[in-house]
């Protein structure tokens, strides 16, 4: 019965992993945050995000993020999600949303994939019938594009395309490496990933050079995943991610995610390498940076940051991470 929820109370709580791209998602074909660009992305375990959504019995949703009512673009993007979950049946009635973050919110850190791609599972817990993986990656991708990579989990693709779902190339488990996020000192980000790419495809006079790149770096790199060619697979996600801001730093208006400490962080590691550290660099739609390595190095290279930031290179911390998997429902 419209409006009518069946099951009062019912709670589901479902956990998933945010995402750090080697091959990056940027500009959209279409609605429904159809990606015109490949990407590749591995799960990390450091940066989850736990979500419950409760059927009640009131006429609209509830969101509280991290414990506080949501308010403004990040409250209506997530009651457009579930209205849209109303839309195609596969839910009804109104639902109590609580979503928690186990790190900083901060800008660029990825959260909209975990937060999207948890709320999708929980969401699929209320649901009519249930969903298999594709059908949950497609609807989470509706919700952040990044998001369907995070259903999956591992080391996950997402094809360009209409209506793509991510898949899964390595399960956690089988992947050797791991990241290491420095979070820095960066003001709030005034200009959101979907909003930034959609000015980018109008304006950048890069956008299309991005594109053709993009797929360049994307088939390249999965013939070096495949034998898992670290120095390999790290040159390409830096250049990947090299191409992606010079097309956002030739959008109108300029999208200049970095700070001083970003640029910190990408001149020491350099001279690390020059010193013979393998770690790569890459750096979504924010400031912060996630450096690929071994995971037998990932201790080095968090000692690295954080003598980088006892230094004062303005990181705030610094979170090493192993591979994660795919979204999951907890209780
Ligand atoms: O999922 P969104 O809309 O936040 O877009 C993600 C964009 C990047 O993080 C910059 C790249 C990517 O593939 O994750």
């Amino acid at each position: 019965m419209a409006g009518k929820q069946a099951n009062h109370g019912k709670q589901v709580t479902a956990r998933a992993w945010a995402n750090i791209a080697l091959c990056k998602y940027w500009g959209k074909l279409g609605p429904d945050n159809a990606p015109a660009t490949p990407s590749l992305s591995l799960a990390l375990d450091g940066l989850a995000t736990t979500t419950s959504v409760t059927a009640i019995n009131r006429q609209q949703d509830v969101v509280l993020l991290d414990g506080q009512p949501a308010a403004g673009a990040a409250r209506r993007r997530v009651l457009e999600f579930v209205d849209r979950w109303r839309t195609y049946t596969l839910v009804s009635g109104h639902f109590r949303i609580e979503s928690h973050n186990d790190f900083p919110t901060a800008a660029g850190l990825a959260s909209s994939a975990s937060a999207y791609a948890a709320l999708t599972v929980a969401l699929a817990g209320h649901a009519v019938a249930e969903l298999p993986t594709g059908a949950l990656s497609r609807l989470a991708r509706m919700g952040s594009g990044s998001a369907a990579r995070s259903i999956t989990g591992g080391l996950s693709a997402l094809g360009a395309g209409r209506d793509p779902a991510a898949q899964l190339l390595a399960p956690a488990g089988e992947v050797p490496w791991g990241m290491v996020v420095a979070v820095v000192e960066a003001p709030a980000k005034e200009i959101s990933s979907r909003e930034g790419m959609e000015l980018s495809r109008r304006t950048s006079p890069f956008y299309r050079a991005w594109v053709l790149t993009d797929r360049y770096h994307y088939r390249e790199l999965a013939g070096a995943l495949k034998s898992w060619d670290l120095a390999k697979t790290g040159e390409l996600m830096e250049e990947n991610m090299l191409a992606m801001h010079a097309c956002m730093l030739t959008t109108q208006p300029a999208l200049i995610y970095w700070s001083p400490a970003t640029l910190a962080v990408l001149h020491a590691l350099r001279e690390w390498r020059r010193k013979g550290l393998n770690a790569w660099a890459t750096i979504d739609a924010g400031a912060h940076v996630a450096l690929l390595c071994d995971q037998r190095d990932l201790n080095k290279v968090a000692g690295k940051l954080k003598a980088l930031a006892e230094a004062g290179a303005g990181i705030r911390q610094v979170i090493p991470c192993r591979p994660a998997g795919g979204a999951m429902v907890i209780s």
